[in-house]
Formats: structure tokens, C-alpha cells, sequence
């Protein structure tokens, strides 16, 4: 039995993540959303009904809705804390993601509106998140934080491609990397481990309504993938990516195997997909 608290399950890896680790009964998964009201029906549509999952309201950008959220789950968890403490939710912009960087160069306003709400969301709201929470992961067994990252984030990735897209999304998770080892550097003493971790790359129906320019963009950075990993068909289902991304975390991230504070692919390694 595990007690699991997970941002953003309103959709994508989120909600799956919720579905599959609620079907052990014995697990208790919290879930945070910004609109509660329309998770709770999902949860009920596509769940039924189950007693082990729990819908709280939990805003990023809302320090107060944290605040709420974290004295919920203490009431709902008591002295069994929480085990596993993952940060799912994040600002994805359309804004940066099909075109290179000089493509922002005359949208002023928009850059810098979309900028702040990614580091306000993506960096300062897991701040405040794992702040919130450490009380709790510190009274759970198992002791794990984990924040989804992408492999977006990686220079290496980013030079040896020649990534040209989503620089704005990418610098806001370089940034959560940070934070995560900075987090990492003040409580591995304390035997918590946080950690990054990009899950591949999931489908979960961003692309659905991109218009034909932002297509060209789209399969121009699919090329490159092709090219970096000639066995890549695409994106993973999102069932079958969370089993990877759940069987990762379990088995493989742990302090004794060296991953506190680091920023790692659903493999445990620097491969992105
Ligand atoms: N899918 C991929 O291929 C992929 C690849 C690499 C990394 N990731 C990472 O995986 C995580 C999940 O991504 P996804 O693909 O499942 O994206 P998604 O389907 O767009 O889900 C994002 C979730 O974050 C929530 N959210 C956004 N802003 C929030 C805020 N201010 N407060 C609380 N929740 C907020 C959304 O809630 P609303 O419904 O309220 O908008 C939604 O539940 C993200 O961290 C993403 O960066 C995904």
C-alpha cells in the first residue's frame, strides 16, 4: 500500500497515472486539479466509483489553494504520510512549439506573458508544492518526489538535433531541473529523494488541432527524431508509457542508485524516447 499525491490529473499522464495506481485498492491516490468539479465526473465516467481516489482543488499558481490542499490530504492520510509525491501538472504553450526562437522575435507581448506564466506555473508553483508537502513525504516510507521534466531541457539533446522548437517551455523545465536538485541538495540527508524525469514522448492528443504551419513545424522536429532514434514510431500510447514511467520509478530511482537530483529520461538514463 502506497499514499500517491499527483498534480494536474485532469488529463493526459496525469489521469492515467491516477487510473492505473488506483486499481491496487490498497493504494490511496490524491489527485489535484484546477477545475474539480469536471475531474470528479471524469473520475466517475471513467473510474467509477472509486473510494481510494480523491479529487482536491490545487492550483499551482495559487500558494492558497496549496496551502488547502496539503491540510486536505493531511486529513485524509493521517500519520501514514505520503509515499510518493509527483508533480505532473505544467503550462504546455502552443506559443513556442512548432517554430525556432526567432519566430517570438516581434511577438513582445506574448513572449512575455507566456514566459511568466511558465515560470510562475512550471518553477515557483513546485516551490511552493514541494515545500507544502515535504511535511508529509517526510512522515511517508517511501520518500519519493518526483517532477516531470522533458528531454526538451537537454543541451545536449538540444545542440546535437539542432532543436529549434519550444524554447520557452524547455528553459521553464531546465529551471524545475534546478529547483528539484536544489530540493535534493537540502533533504537526501533526510532520505527523500527528488528527481526529474522526462516520460518519452506520450500520447495524449496535443497536436490535435495544430493547423498546417504549425504541422510543417511539428514534422520537421519529428524528423529529427526519427534520425536520433531510428527505432522511434511515434508517440508511446499513454498506457504503455506510464507502466514504463511507473516501473522506473518504483524499481530503478532511488538514492542509493544515484539519482538524487538528477534529471533522467522514463529509462533511468539520458535517452529521451
Ligand atoms: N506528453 C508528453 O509527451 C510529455 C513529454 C515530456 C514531458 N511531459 C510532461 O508531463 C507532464 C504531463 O504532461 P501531459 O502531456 O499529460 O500534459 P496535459 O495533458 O496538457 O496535462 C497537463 C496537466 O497540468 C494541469 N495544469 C496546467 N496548469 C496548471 C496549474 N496552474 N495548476 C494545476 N494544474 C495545472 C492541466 O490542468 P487543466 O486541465 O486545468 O489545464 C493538466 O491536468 C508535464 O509536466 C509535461 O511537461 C509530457
Amino acid at each position: 500500500m502506497s499514499v500517491y499525491v499527483i498534480t494536474g490529473v485532469s488529463k493526459g499522464i496525469g489521469f492515467e497515472l491516477v487510473k492505473q495506481i488506483s486499481e491496487d485498492q490498497k493504494n490511496i491516490v490524491i489527485g489535484l486539479v484546477r477545475d474539480k468539479a469536471a475531474t470528479d465526473k471524469k473520475v466517475a465516467a471513467e473510474l467509477g466509483n472509486r473510494a481510494n481516489v480523491h479529487i482536491l482543488h490545487g492550483d499551482l499558481t495559487s500558494h492558497a489553494s496549496l496551502t488547502e490542499a496539503a491540510a486536505a490530504t493531511n486529513k485524509i492520510v493521517g500519520d501514514r504520510g505520503v509515499d510518493y509525491l509527483i508533480a505532473n501538472a505544467a503550462s504546455l504553450p502552443h506559443l513556442d512549439a512548432y517554430d525556432p526562437i526567432s519566430y517570438l522575435g516581434d511577438k513582445v507581448e506574448e513572449l512575455e506573458k507566456v514566459s511568466a506564466e511558465l515560470f510562475h506555473t512550471n518553477v515557483i508553483g513546485n516551490i511552493h508544492l514541494f515545500n507544502l508537502f515535504l511535511p508529509l513525504v517526510l512522515k511517508g516510507k517511501v520518500k519519493k518526489v518526483i517532477a516531470l521534466t522533458s528531454g526538451h531541457a537537454d543541451l545536449d539533446f538540444i545542440n546535437d538535433l539542432e532543436v529549434e522548437n519550444s524554447a520557452l517551455y524547455a528553459a521553464s523545465k531546465a529551471a524545475m531541473n534546478v529547483i528539484v536538485a536544489k530540493f535534493n541538495a537540502q533533504y537526501k540527508k533526510d532520505r527523500v529523494l527528488f528527481v526529474s524525469v522526462s516520460p518519452g514522448l506520450v500520447e495524449v492528443g496535443h497536436f490535435a488541432n495544430v493547423t498546417p504551419e504549425q504541422m510543417q513545424g511539428l514534422m520537421g522536429f519529428m524528423g529529427k527524431l526519427a534520425a536520433y532514434a531510428p527505432d522511434f514510431k511515434g508517440p508511446t500510447p499513454v498506457d504503455e508509457a506510464i507502466k514504463t514511467l511507473r516501473s522506473t520509478i518504483k524499481e530503478k530511482l532511488s538514492i542509493e542508485n544515484g539519482y538524487g537530483g538528477a534529471f533522467t529520461s522514463h529509462l533511468g538514463t539520458k535517452k529521451w524516447l
